[in-house]
């Protein structure tokens, strides 16, 4: 893999000389940007101030945070009015999500600051933003957790408590990281962002559709750089990623417990339109990754992966998990569906390039119309392509196979 050698080759050479003396020294001079009154560090990151950086602008692509109708999530939970919840099941549940299994997993080793010191150059900046991305990631389940848990408190309480624990899983992923970014001299003001980002509103049904999504694609995320990582030591860069399999193992919990709510409500899982929402929240997510990712290859060829072939197994096996519960997934082994996902790719590139030109602000509007009129026309041809009839619902009939 030549591309990941030279990037690689590139930081380490921009590693500063004396390392261990250079990170108490390289907490980033702070200088105001006289313009504006802005704080930016020495690699151009906005600061809120010393150490706290403002969060990146939000873009299409970006992790969001999500708010819901909660009264009507309590009218899918309650339990006078839903007699039918596998409350079983769900109480056993419970029980696993009580045991913790990660509580003592999350405790750093001593290789941190030197690993963050020795990150220099372009690849400490992706790295930044890598760690700033998962952490907002983390953050956002983090807080629609904790809200769901605090208001089914008393239409269900062990579904209330669930939610509650999967909270404490998300808190403490995303505090993990945001020390992770410490290492780098920055960290995110998430109370800050909790009151001031902008929450997009789902419906519950559809909230329940992609955070199902988002726990089983970050399980193959994690779980594939991790055994990369542990394939070719030398790409282990930042200890961060050796308490990936573990912690992957939450997600897979949390992905689990969103089956059993999908199964609970066959609505979300018959249908023709089940079928067309679960069309539409798995190329969300597999088009959102692919796009986001490939605007951070370097990030990956670092690691020592492929972006392309670490992306397409991660869907692959995020779709083959989803076939198991959605009654409908994208045929992702149909021979027009990479070609679709890399022309996006290329289209979105376009977009980015304009972005960082000088060109007047209106000008790159127009400009970058074409390719995002060019990415819809892709997003729709492939959702009106190849599909692959799935689930464990058998409940269409034998019928309904045959088309
Ligand atoms: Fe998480
Ligand atoms: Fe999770």
């Amino acid at each position: 893999m030549q591309a990941t050698a030279s990037v690689r080759a590139q930081f380490l050479q921009a590693r500063p000389a004396c390392r261990p003396a250079a990170r108490r020294s390289a907490v980033q001079p702070v200088r105001a940007a006289a313009a504006q009154g802005e704080m930016v560090d020495d690699m151009g990151f906005k600061l809120m101030r010393k150490g706290v950086k403002v969060a990146a602008k939000e873009t299409i692509l970006s992790p969001r945070f999500y708010t819901t109708d909660f009264d009507e999530v309590d009218e899918i939970f309650n339990l006078e009015k839903n007699p039918n919840l596998p409350m079983e099941e769900l109480t056993a549940m419970l029980e696993e999500f009580r045991r913790d299994y990660n509580q003592k997993h999350f405790v750093r080793n001593e290789g941190f600051h030197e690993a963050a010191d020795a990150i220099q150059g372009d690849m400490r900046k992706i790295f930044i933003e890598f760690l700033e991305r998962s952490c907002t990631a983390e953050f956002s389940g983090f807080l629609l957790y904790k809200e769901l848990g605090r208001r089914l408190q008393k239409s269900n309480p062990v579904v209330a408590e669930i939610f509650t624990l999967l909270a404490r899983d998300e808190a403490r992923h995303a505090g993990f990281i945001n020390k992770a970014l410490s290492d780098f001299n920055l960290a995110l003001d998430l109370g800050f962002l909790t009151k001031n980002r902008t929450y997009t509103f789902f419906k519950p049904k559809f909230i329940i559709y992609a955070t199902y999504l988002s726990e089983k694609i970050g399980y193959w995320r994690y779980i594939s750089m991790y055994r990369h990582l542990q394939r070719n030591p030398d790409n282990q860069l930042y200890p961060m990623f050796e308490y990936f399999e573990n912690w992957c193992q939450d997600e897979n919990r949390h992905g689990d417990f969103l089956t059993a709510v999908l199964k609970a409500r066959p609505e979300l899982l018959k249908g023709l339109e089940a079928r067309l929402w679960s069309r539409f929240f798995c190329l969300s997510v597999y088009i959102t990754m692919y796009l986001n990712d490939h605007q951070r290859s370097k990030f990956y060829e670092a690691l020592g992966l492929n972006t392309t072939q670490f992306n397409r197994h991660v869907i692959l096996e995020t779709n083959n998990a989803t076939a198991r519960i959605f009654p409908e997934v994208p045929d992702v082994e149909a021979p027009g569906f990479w070609p679709a996902m890399d022309r996006m790719v290329q289209y979105n590139e376009k977009i980015v390039e304009i972005g960082n030109s000088e060109a007047p602000e209106f000008l790159k509007k127009v400009q970058q119309a074409f390719y995002i009129e060019r990415i819809i026309a892709e997003c729709f041809q492939l959702f009106v392509g190849p599909m692959v009839r799935s689930g464990s619902f058998d409940i269409e009939g034998a019928g309904s196979y045959q088309y």
